[in-house]
């Protein structure tokens, strides 16, 4: 949650500070804010509601230029979303500017005591004491970095901080605790920021921060400890996306764009891992083969849209390798008192790899003896950094809050982990697994057919755009896919929207269907399983007959959907437990055109943010 950006260098920091932060702005889109540095003064601005709210402020009141400077977009946790609860929070005396990610768990009894002390505070922010111990600190130390190191000693939670001092112009220190943050090296310049989309267009150059790390950015260097003092290593790497691939390149909305990206990013996913024998490579997961065969369980922990594939991979796991899988949300997990062990392969999903609640989950599997193998998209970010190894999905940089391409990455790295499995452990599903390796590397093109077929699916979108609900009915993986179908319809759209099995509907939420009301069935193949396909036909049915408008996701040549379909969507025939890969795609872009039609932002959907870094 939230975008952060800090700068120190030659240019003007304001500038720098804003262009990141629109990058960032996904992030969290309730307020922003900005400080500089300049002429000894700390200049701030901030206000409620979107980052142009602040440009037009700047236009009207502009800050004096500084070359130091700190900027936020806020997802408030403590406080609603008003110019006073914006970042950055200054102490009284109006020397420290201060900007946050995260939760200070203890802020109400630092608070009292800031209070008994004189401080007078003016927001509603658990942030706000951050900027006061910082003062204080900084009255009897005269070093920021030192003072931050000071504070954060004494603060419970999960954070991100980033500091100014009018009495050090050319000092930014940032300090981080499970909420992420990473350095941009330039000539003469440093960044800070939530993720490097925000300084991409100065450097390629960053460096990862780890846990409980404090950095101070000079002009001429940094300095990266950890909250003791001690030195620590720094690691700089190389950016292997450049800024277009975070700019929305002619599409209205970066879902769009993301949309459309889809077959290259699988493509991308599956580059290097299909070798010329048609089986798969995964020397990256740097498991050893013995752990993996022996392993007698596998958990899959995630939140969200990456639930939704882990859902989908435990039909492939268990099928081709037979070694029982769960599927949890991170947030249930962790709380829990699962059984694992030694032998147990966890599996954290994430897109992001910051997302809180699944690093947690992960954390409390690996202090059980767990393996953890995460499966993510944003190198070098906490949740693989914290996993026993990583398989990176290749959908670059999603940044419409609502996961498209990152989801179809997701669902492929699932697949070659449990085709892995298959393979490694010799089941007897060896020729199935080769001719699904097989089918995989052609998957790509089917998804560009999906996309070229999409018009009707956007006709039909806006022609329900006054429909109150829509209801999403599946069987085996046509389940997780309504279920995926209708989270991205209550992000986007704000209707109510549920999945369902489809077999469950008779259990009671049948009772919901009345005259006209849209329902979304995902029809498994004829082939091969068509018990499950004979079923769900006669669940159709049983909708039709009550009134349900019914929108049907077919395959092609599938005969038997026809009489019973008030709208058709065809997508391409593949092996039954790779449908999802084409089943999803009309979904997202039914989802996309709906929230459109009824005037929604489809990028920043209201509430959310990308990456929620809280649990
Ligand atoms: C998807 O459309 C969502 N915005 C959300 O459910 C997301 O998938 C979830 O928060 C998990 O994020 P992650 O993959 O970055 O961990
Ligand atoms: N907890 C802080 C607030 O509510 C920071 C929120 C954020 O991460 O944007 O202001």
């Amino acid at each position: 949650m939230c975008g952060i950006v800090g700068y120190v260098g030659g240019q003007s920091a304001l500038d720098v500070v804003i262009a990141g932060l629109k990058r960032l702005e996904y992030r969290g889109y309730d307020s922003a804010g900005v400080a500089v540095l300049a002429d000894g003064q700390v200049a701030s601005a901030k206000k409620a509601g979107k980052l142009v709210n602040l440009e037009k402020a700047l236009v009207e009141r502009p800050l004096p230029s500084g070359t130091t400077g700190i900027g936020h977009t806020r997802w408030a946790t403590h406080g609603g979303p008003t110019d006073i609860n914006a970042h950055p929070h200054i102490d009284n005396a109006g020397r420290v500017a201060v900007v946050h990610n995260g939760i200070i768990e203890n802020f109400a009894a630092l608070r009292t005591e800031l209070t008994d002390r004189g401080h007078d505070m003016s927001s509603e922010t658990d942030t706000e004491v951050v900027a006061h111990l910082l003062a204080e600190a900084f009255s009897s130390r005269g070093d920021l970095a030192e003072s931050m190191r000071q504070v954060c000693g004494r603060l419970e939670g999960a954070f991100t901080l980033v500091a100014v001092h009018a009495d050090e112009p050319d000092v930014v220190v940032g300090a981080r605790r499970n909420s992420p943050l990473v350095v941009g090296v330039g000539d003469g310049e440093f960044f800070l920021a939530s993720d490097v989309a925000a300084f991409i267009a100065h450097t390629r150059s960053a460096i990862e921060l780890g846990q409980d790390q404090v950095v101070e950015l000079r002009r001429d260097g940094v300095r990266v400890t950890d909250f003791d003092g001690a030195d620590a290593d720094v690691r700089e790497y190389h950016i292997d996306w450049d800024a277009s691939a975070a700019e929305k390149g002619g599409y209205d909305y970066f879902m769009l764009k993301e949309i459309a990206e889809q077959p290259k990013a699988v493509a991308d996913t599956l580059l290097g891992r299909i070798n010329a024998e048609g089986s798969l490579t995964l020397d990256e997961v740097r498991i050893p083969p013995r752990v993996l065969r022996a392993a007698d369980k596998v958990v899959i922990v995630a939140c969200g849209t990456a639930f939704h594939a882990g859902l989908i991979a435990k039909y492939a796991i268990e099928h081709w390798t037979r070694i029982p899988c769960e599927v949890e949300l991170a947030s249930e997990f962790r709380y829990r008192d699962p059984i694992l062990n030694t032998r147990t392969l966890v599996i954290a999903i994430s897109q992001s790899g910051e997302t809180m609640d699944t690093l947690m989950a992960l954390r409390h599997a690996r202090d059980q003896g767990a393996t953890v193998l995460a499966i993510c998209n944003t190198n070098g970010s906490t949740i693989p950094r914290e996993s026993d190894a990583v398989l990176y999905t290749h959908a670059g940089p999603e940044v419409a809050v609502a996961s498209t391409k990152a989801f179809l990455t997701q669902l492929v790295a699932c697949y070659l982990v449990a085709l892995y499995l298959g393979q490694l452990r010799g089941t007897k599903y060896g020729d199935e697994i080769r001719a699904v390796i097989r089918e995989l590397s052609r998957i790509s093109h089917e998804v560009e057919r999906v996309l070229e077929t999409m018009e009707p699916v956007r006709e039909l979108a806006r022609s329900l755009a006054d429909k109150r609900t829509v209801l999403f009915l599946g069987r085996h993986v046509g389940h997780p896919v309504a279920l995926e179908g209708a989270l991205k319809l209550k992000e986007l759209a704000y209707m109510h929207a549920e999945g369902f099995a489809a077999g469950e509907l008779k259990h009671g939420p049948i009772a919901l269907i009345e005259e006209d009301l849209p329902v979304v069935v995902v029809v498994p193949s004829p082939r091969g399983r068509s018990v499950l396909h004979d079923k769900i036909v006669s669940n159709i049915q049983e909708i039709r007959a009550r009134g349900a408008r019914t929108i049907v996701i077919a395959e092609e040549g599938d005969d038997a959907v026809v009489p019973y379909a008030d709208h058709l969507i065809r997508i391409p025939v593949t092996p039954t437990l790779l449908q999802p890969l084409v089943s999803t795609v009309p979904l997202q872009v039914f989802a996309c055109e709906l929230a459109t039609a009824r005037g929604n932002e489809v990028d920043q959907p209201r509430n959310l943010a990308k990456s929620v870094t809280v649990e």
